[in-house]
């Protein structure tokens, strides 16, 4: 019988089932609920995924509190394109912006403090992808992510978009400073 034919008989489900067949369904069946429980596990033990709060917000309110962090807390601007680097005070909220094909501004964060990192996308979606810790996250527009961070380790760190946007998404690329406490 072939694939491209309807079944000879209507009723083809009524049909008992071929052992090859009760095998596949099995395997299938049962890799289907080891993945299924990996994603419980792998975000208690993996620590890839952070929990995270998400609020509906415009983009231009959005933009609108981040603007305003930045003009408070500009210490410096970076690269050919002016990118203001923020050092906002501990314990505070920071904002992110996702856009074609920016990440804006530049946070300096202060090593063990704790601070609340709002992301969001301008326009399409985006991925924040901190490397080398392996923070991974889906930053979609109209949506205001909020994660809890404290970094425990100084250093120059590394964003980049791992979800695809368009003509220009291998430059979407950033940095992120986690400095000790002068
Ligand atoms: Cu933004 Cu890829």
């Amino acid at each position: 019988m072939s694939a491209i034919l309807p079944p000879s008989r209507r009723i083809w489900w009524k049909q008992p089932l071929d052992k090859v067949e009760l095998t596949w369904i099995a395997i299938a069946f049962f890799w289907a609920m080891v993945l299924f429980f990996m994603m419980p596990y792998w975000h208690v033990f993996g620590k890839q995924n952070m929990s995270n709060e998400a609020y509906r917000i415009s983009a231009e309110n959005y933009q609108k509190k981040a603007q305003e962090m930045v003009d408070k807390y500009t210490v410096r601007t970076e690269t050919d394109e002016n990118i203001p680097v923020v050092h906002p005070p501990a314990g505070s909220d920071v904002y992110l912006i996702a856009r074609l094909w920016a990440w804006w501004p530049i946070l300096e964060l202060e090593n063990n403090q704790s601070y609340r990192l709002h992301l969001s996308a301008m326009d399409y979606q985006h991925g924040f992808s901190l490397q080398p810790s392996n923070i991974n996250l889906q930053i979609v527009p109209g949506y205001e992510m909020v994660i809890n961070i404290t970094p425990n380790k100084s250093g120059p760190y590394a964003i980049v978009c791992n979800e695809y946007c368009g003509i220009g998404h291998h430059k979407m690329v950033s940095r992120l400073y986690v400095v000790d406490k002068k």
